[in-house]
């Protein structure tokens, strides 16, 4: 996989060189390349921003220095034989893309139907089409998918890492300030797939560190980046039986600590106990913590043992009319 990231701090992203992600880039597993848009600029000042239009407070990043930014990014992935130009159709030039309509609305950056609950149903979830001309094949392959983090986003879950995980080719596009000019994402937008996307409802500085969290969700699910190719699936949030519930607690030796005892059936040996005592624990972290998830929990997938224990923590699963 190719990660281009572009930013005025390419200095954040020094924390990639270390652990599973360094080893990996390392590996040749992942290529990262971190570029300085100031690069892209031609003043003496290497101004990228500007006044916002209509007034207000705090300053906007100009779309000319991150068109010139974006499209030599391109440019040189294309060149350097980006993990897509194995594709047949790479050298087919993207140009005059009909992209006339309004290229925002139904674009996959905005009106997606991604508008819903991110666990329940994420827009990108599944098929990775959803009705966008850009969702694959092989043309799509010669250009990245472009992520702008942005707290105006659609939230990045779990699924959306999975999706991204599977792309050859991924270029953040890290905006300071009041965020870039949105002309820069419709522009983009038309020609190739680009994901405004938060990491929580809170409001960063820029999106560098939103950047280092999406590239590590993401890179760790790389083929042969974590250790143990199984600790993906069982992760909480992960589509599949952990989908809606936290993981719970875990622990090793020594079997007492401080006077702490390890729970008795995790050493007895006995491996459905072992696996019902995790699911009991993975609900009940789930009740406790994240209730709003634990609601949505799909009925049709507890058991009559997850329905007792829910019963007993008096918490309520699936549609309110079904009560009696
Ligand atoms: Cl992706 N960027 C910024 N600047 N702030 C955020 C965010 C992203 N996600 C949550 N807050």
């Amino acid at each position: 996989m190719r990660l281009d990231i572009v930013s005025i701090f390419p200095e954040y992203f020094s924390p990639l060189d270390v652990s599973l992600i360094g080893k990996a880039r390392e590996r040749g597993t992942l290529d990262v390349r971190v570029h300085q848009l100031r690069d892209w600029t031609h003043d003496v000042h290497k101004t990228v921003d500007d006044t916002p239009y209509g007034g207000g407070p705090g300053m906007v990043m100009k779309p000319e220095v991150w068109g010139e930014a974006i499209d030599a990014i391109i440019a040189d992935g294309r060149a350097a034989g980006s993990p897509a130009a194995d594709s047949p159709i790479t050298g087919s030039p993207i140009t005059g893309s009909p992209a006339t309509g309004s290229p925002i609305t139904g674009s996959p950056i905005t009106g997606s139907p991604a508008t819903g609950s991110p666990i329940t149903g994420s827009p990108i979830t599944g098929s990775p089409a959803t009705g966008s001309p850009f969702a694959g094949g092989p043309e799509a392959s010669a250009t990245p998918r472009i992520i702008v983090p942005t707290p105006s986003g659609r939230p990045f879950t779990q699924e959306i890492a999975q999706e991204l995980a599977a792309e050859p080719w991924l270029l953040f596009a890290c905006g300071r300030y009041e965020g870039i000019d949105s002309r820069v994402m419709r522009e983009y937008g038309a020609r190739m797939r680009v994901d405004e996307l938060s990491i929580g409802d809170y409001v960063l500085a820029g999106g560098e560190v939103a950047v280092l969290v999406m590239v590590e969700a993401i890179g760790r699910l790389l083929p042969g980046v974590l250790g143990n190719v199984h600790s993906a699936v069982d992760d909480s949030f992960a589509p599949g039986a952990m989908r809606n519930l936290l993981e719970g607690p875990v622990y090793t030796k020594p079997p007492v600590w401080r006077g702490h005892e390890v729970p008795e059936v995790l050493l007895s040996g006995h491996h459905g106990k072992i696996a019902r005592w995790r699911r009991d624990e993975a609900l009940r972290r789930t009740v406790a913590n994240r209730p709003e998830l634990a609601a949505a929990i799909d009925p049709e997938t507890l058991d009559k043992h997850d329905r007792k224990l829910l019963d007993e923590l008096a918490f309520r699963v699936g549609p309110e009319d079904m009560a009696n």
